[in-house]
């Protein structure tokens, strides 16, 4: 506490690596939610990170107080409370996500000592997909596995899953609670079995006595949630507003040591049998990083589900030497 007994908040940094389309996103979001007090923004392009810095900066006077700064220096990430590693191949309509593990996985070994060399207590947060496989590499590069660097795993996916729910429903979105988990991918898992709207389990929300999520258009909903990126991509060429508010949130539960639930993807250590793979499970964010799991009950569709994702994970881990 402060002489004058107010509180004075510490000063947080955030540091986002790569100037790309998803890390400019990252960064704009933090900038216009206030998700910290300063930002510095690190790529091997110095021409792309200096315009990209300079871009934002010109924005600050209409945003909350930031100070941003930028450089091909991984030195100007130094101090970071949080790092949020968004660098590496993006995918092209066509691919999946597991079809750019071995390159990002690369740069992940690669990058991880380099960035907590110079920020030895930053808590790290991996976007670059695939996300699960790029998380368990990182975590194996730096021998930290105590939830300190974890990946964004299902976020997205679970708002992608609450805006259909509260649109079809014509709700708050505020209002929705559903998750996804197991990898941010093709073989994700819908959590029907916990989704509630204004409390109401989803499966029998009803309007006017009639079932809105019967089997069918759960199925429909959550077949459009997984098809949600390569939508995007073949219309844009990439993801990157949506991933930048949901890592701004990630970012927030950190910095504000917010103890929020988040389907983020952590190193899992056998609960439902789940060992050795990075997934999403609902956990607990804060100032730590993501530490303790939630105990979900799953149906046994759900258990099977999660199951099929965490072979799926392993299986491309094992081809990686992970
Ligand atoms: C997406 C990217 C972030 O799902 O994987 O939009």
């Amino acid at each position: 506490m402060g002489e004058t007994g107010t509180r004075i908040r510490r000063h947080t940094k955030l540091s986002v690596v790569g100037a790309g389309s998803v890390g400019t996103a990252v960064a704009y979001a933090c900038l216009l939610r206030g998700s910290a007090d300063a930002i510095a923004l690190y790529d091997t392009n110095a021409a792309k990170v200096r315009a990209e810095v300079l871009d934002l900066n010109h924005g600050t006077q209409f945003a909350p107080s930031c100070r941003i700064e930028g450089s091909d220096d991984i030195a100007v990430t130094a101090g970071s409370d949080l790092i949020v590693v968004t660098a590496g191949a993006k995918q092209h309509p066509g691919q999946s996500r597991l079809d750019l593990a071995a390159a990002n996985v690369a740069l992940a070994r690669d990058l991880t000592p380099g960035l907590l060399s110079v920020s030895p207590e930053a808590v790290v947060v991996f976007v670059s997909n695939p996300v699960d496989i790029v998380t368990r590499a990182a975590i194996a590069a730096s021998g930290i596995a105590d939830g300190r660097i974890f990946g964004s795993g299902t976020v997205l996916d679970s708002g992608r899953l609450r805006y259909l729910l509260a649109h079809r429903a014509d709700v708050a979105i505020e209002n929705v609670h559903a998750f996804v988990v197991g990898e941010h991918g093709d073989s994700e898992v819908a959590l029907w079995s916990g989704a509630t709207i204004g409390g109401v389990p989803v499966k029998s929300f009803s309007v006017d006595g009639r079932p809105v999520f019967d089997p069918e258009t759960r199925a429909e909903l959550f077949d459009e949630v997984v098809r949600s990126a390569y939508e995007i991509i073949r219309g844009k060429g990439a993801t990157n507003l949506a991933i930048g508010l949901s890592s701004a949130r990630i970012v927030e539960a950190v910095l504000r040591n917010q103890r929020r639930v988040l389907a983020v993807s952590t190193l899992q250590t056998g609960r439902h049998g789940l060992q050795d793979v990075c997934l999403s499970l609902p956990t607990v964010v804060d100032a730590r990083g993501a530490h303790t799991v939630l105990d979900v009950p799953l149906s046994p569709e759900e258990e099977a589900g999660l199951a099929a994702s965490s072979a799926t994970l392993r299986e491309v881990q094992a081809s990686l030497g992970l």
